[in-house]
């Protein structure tokens, strides 16, 4: 479905928890946070109804997020129930790839490619100064081993910081040579405990820059299904770079997103604080899709023009 600025909406991310077995300093908030009481949370079906929905609106593509969707139970069977939704042609999961290793077969059954796993340093001692838990290892365990399966389209996400894993943006990029993944450097976006710390923030045109040292790199063509990164692939490489420029050059314009929360929100913006409550209506006592539908609608026309960059809120609550 068209929104008011011409833009097609057609991707829906989910977050299914809002809880997470890491705390990066970057993305859980700094004040004490209330987590969701679990009654308020959606069930499998009624996600799985809000995705049905969605298709009649227009929706195509879907994403899994949290919290980290993993620390919910069984969620592999919501990835297998919202799969066999007709008219969804790509469906996604992003983790931090802790709990990630043993699913990995069932989601080889199930034939679901497209796995992001957020890994910011390849430094053990250095992850568990970021994310407060001593679990590098099993996130390396789960890529190499999803590598070696044969999934296709995994990525992995870096939140760029200056002077905290900067020095290892080569290394990412020379990850590209030896396995068939994308590395994404996502422009640092102050928020959480470091809603502060603008000082970490560095350009994906800096970025870029300090990886065509390292030798030949091209930029990529991309097609319609592929989000908003820039890509770029080193000479010989297996895989490409993509860089998300989130801050420094907004891709708004071409914006074709819808968040649902894990108590039921529509979310027009990441950055906005309007929301469509979907709750009352899957709750009610006759559920009736339509409305479900008109909701969607409302949620796609309040979908702003572009992001204003100031709502203050948890990303660990929304999925990035
Ligand atoms: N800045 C940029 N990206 C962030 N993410 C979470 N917090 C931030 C932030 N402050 C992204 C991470 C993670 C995804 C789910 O959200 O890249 O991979």
């Amino acid at each position: 479905m068209q929104d008011n600025f011409g833009r097609n909406i057609h991707y829906l991310r989910i977050s299914v928890t809002d809880r997470c077995n890491l705390a990066c300093s970057y993305c859980v908030p700094n004040e004490k946070f209330k987590l969701l009481p679990r009654s308020e949370i959606l069930s499998f079906d009624e996600i799985a109804l809000v995705v049905k929905s969605g298709v009649r609106a227009g929706i195509n593509k879907v994403r899994v997020t949290g919290g980290e969707p993993f620390a919910r139970k069984g969620v592999v069977d919501l990835l297998a129930q919202l799969l066999g939704i007709p008219g969804i042609q790509k469906l996604g999961i992003t983790t931090n790839g802790i709990l990630l290793g043993k699913h990995l077969n069932r989601l080889r059954e199930l034939k679901l490619d497209n796995i992001n796993i957020s890994l910011d340093t390849l430094i053990p001692a250095k992850f568990e100064q970021i994310t407060r838990k001593n679990a590098w290892q099993s996130t390396w365990d789960a890529i190499t081993k999803a590598v070696s399966m044969g999934f296709k389209n995994i990525k992995i996400n870096i939140v760029a910081m200056k002077g905290i894993n900067n020095d290892e943006f080569s290394d990412f990029a020379r990850l590209t040579l030896k396995y068939p993944i994308q590395v994404r450097f996502i422009e640092f976006m102050p928020y959480g405990c470091w809603h502060d710390r603008n000082d970490l923030f560095i350009s994906g045109r800096d970025i870029i820059a300090g990886i065509v040292k390292l030798g030949q790199v091209k930029e990529l063509e991309k097609t319609s299904l592929d989000g908003p990164a820039k890509l770029f692939a080193l000479h010989g490489s297996l895989g490409n770079i993509g860089i998300i420029t989130a801050v420094s050059e907004h891709f708004c314009s071409s914006c074709n997103r819808l968040r649902l929360s894990a108590d039921g929100k529509l979310r027009p913006c990441l950055y906005s604080d309007s929301s469509v409550d979907l709750k009352p209506v899957l709750r009610a006592k006759f559920l009736k899709e339509d409305e479900i539908f008109n909701l969607f609608a409302k949620a796609i026309t309040l979908k702003p023009a572009r992001h204003g960059c100031s709502r203050n809120f948890a990303m660990s609550t929304i999925g990035g």
